[in-house]
C-alpha cells in the first residue's frame, strides 16, 4: 500500500561558486605527458577551475549556499538543516556542513556531511527529501562542495586532467502536498564490491597512506554508461513517464561521452542536456548543482520544467532524482 507524502519537497533556489583561477589543458600538458587534443577528444574538457588555499570545501560551500538562499529569498536563520556532500572536507570533524552553518549564521537545526563521492549531491538531496517528507525539517540547504585538486596525484595523467574544484547548493522547502512541484522521485544505489575501481588511497584514519585519487577509468566508464542508463529507466518507470516528458537532463559532469550516451538514450536534443564539463571538468559532488545553477541562472531552465539528474561515482554509488522546478 502506498500513502501520499504529507508535503511536497520543492527546490526554490540554486547557487554556485567556482574558484577564480582557470587552468587550461595546455597548462597541464606542461606537467604530465598529455595534450589539449587528447583531453578534449576523450573527455570534452577544455579547462577547469582550481582552488586557491583559502578556497576550501567550507568556504566554497558557504558562498554557493549564500547565492542559493538569495535566489530563494530565504534567510539563513530559517534553515532547519544543512546537508553537505563532499569527499574533500576541511577537517575529519566537525562536519563541513557545520562550518557552513556557522559561516552563514544559521543558528538552529542540524547539519552533517554525506560521503558518496561523485554521486554525493544526489545522495544528499535524497537524504534531505526523506527528512522533509517525515516532517523533521521544512527548509534544508543541500550542498555539494569539492576541492579534488588537493587529492589528485599531479604526476598521474590518467586522473589529474579530469577534475576541477567548485561548489553548488540548492534550497529545499516543504510545500503543500499535491502542488505538483518538487522532487517527484529519488533512487540511490551502491555496490561496495566495485570499491577498488575509483577510490582515495588513504584518509586520516590511515596515517601512512598518501590520500590520492586512484581510478580504473575504462572500467568506471563502462559501469557509468550501463548503470546511468538503467537509472534513467528506473526514474521514468517509477513516475509512469516517457522520454518525451523530460524537459532537461542535468547529469553529473564526468565525461562528455558519457553525458552524450545518456542524452541519446533519452532521445533528448543536445540543447536539452546541460553541459558544463567542458569548462568545469569533473567537480564531483558539486557538478550537478553547479550545472543547475548555470542553466537556471541564464534562463534556460524555468519554473515548471521537469529536470532529470543522475550521477555515478566512487563506491560505486549511483542514482537519480527527478524534480519539477
Ligand atoms: O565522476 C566519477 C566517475 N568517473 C568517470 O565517469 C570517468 C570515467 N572514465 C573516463 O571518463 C575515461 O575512461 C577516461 C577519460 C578516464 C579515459 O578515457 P579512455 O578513452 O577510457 O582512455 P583509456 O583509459 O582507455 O586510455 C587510452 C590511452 C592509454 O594509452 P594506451 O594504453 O592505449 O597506450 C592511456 O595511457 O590513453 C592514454 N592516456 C592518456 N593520453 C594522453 C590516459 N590518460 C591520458 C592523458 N593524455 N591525460
Amino acid at each position: 500500500m502506498t500513502s501520499k507524502p504529507p508535503v511536497s519537497v520543492e527546490l526554490v533556489g540554486v547557487g554556485g561558486y567556482l574558484p577564480e583561477r582557470i587552468v587550461s589543458n595546455d597548462a597541464l600538458a606542461g606537467l604530465v605527458d598529455t595534450s589539449d587534443a587528447w583531453i578534449r577528444e576523450r573527455t570534452g574538457i577544455t579547462q577547469r577551475h582550481l582552488a586557491a588555499p583559502h578556497e576550501t570545501a567550507a568556504f566554497m560551500g558557504t558562498e554557493a549556499a549564500r547565492r542559493a538562499l538569495h535566489a530563494a529569498g530565504i534567510e539563513a536563520a530559517d534553515v532547519d538543516a544543512v546537508i553537505l556532500a563532499t569527499s574533500t572536507p576541511d577537517q575529519a570533524f566537525p562536519a563541513t556542513a557545520l562550518r557552513v552553518q556557522a559561516a552563514l549564521g544559521a543558528r538552529r537545526g542540524f547539519g552533517f556531511d554525506v560521503s558518496a563521492a561523485c554521486s554525493g549531491f544526489i545522495f544528499a538531496l535524497a537524504t534531505a527529501e526523506a527528512f522533509m517528507r517525515c516532517g523533521r525539517a521544512r527548509t534544508v540547504l543541500v550542498i555539494g562542495s569539492e576541492v579534488f585538486s588537493r587529492i589528485l596525484d599531479w604526476s598521474d595523467r590518467g586522473t589529474c586532467v579530469l577534475f576541477g574544484d567548485g561548489a553548488g547548493a540548492v534550497v529545499l522547502r516543504a510545500g503543500e502536498a499535491g502542488s505538483g512541484r518538487g522532487i517527484l522521485s529519488s533512487h540511490l544505489h551502491g555496490d561496495g564490491t566495485s570499491g577498488d575501481l575509483l577510490y582515495v588511497d588513504g584518509a586520516v584514519g590511515l596515517r601512512d597512506a598518501s590520500g590520492y585519487l586512484r581510478m580504473n577509468g575504462r572500467e568506471v566508464f563502462r559501469h557509468a554508461v550501463a548503470k546511468l542508463s538503467a537509472s534513467v529507466d528506473e526514474a521514468l518507470a517509477a513516475n509512469g513517464l516517457g522520454h518525451a516528458d523530460i524537459d532537461w537532463l542535468v547529469p553529473h559532469q564526468a565525461n562528455k561521452r558519457i553525458i552524450d550516451a545518456i542524452g541519446r538514450k533519452l532521445d533528448l536534443p543536445a540543447e536539452r542536456v546541460v553541459v558544463t564539463v567542458d569548462r568545469h571538468a569533473n567537480t564531483s559532488a558539486a557538478s550537478i548543482p553547479l550545472a543547475l545553477a548555470e542553466a537556471v541562472g541564464d534562463g534556460r531552465i524555468r519554473r515548471g520544467d521537469l529536470v532529470l539528474m543522475e550521477a555515478l561515482g566512487g563506491g560505486l554509488t549511483w542514482g537519480s532524482a527527478l524534480v519539477r522546478l
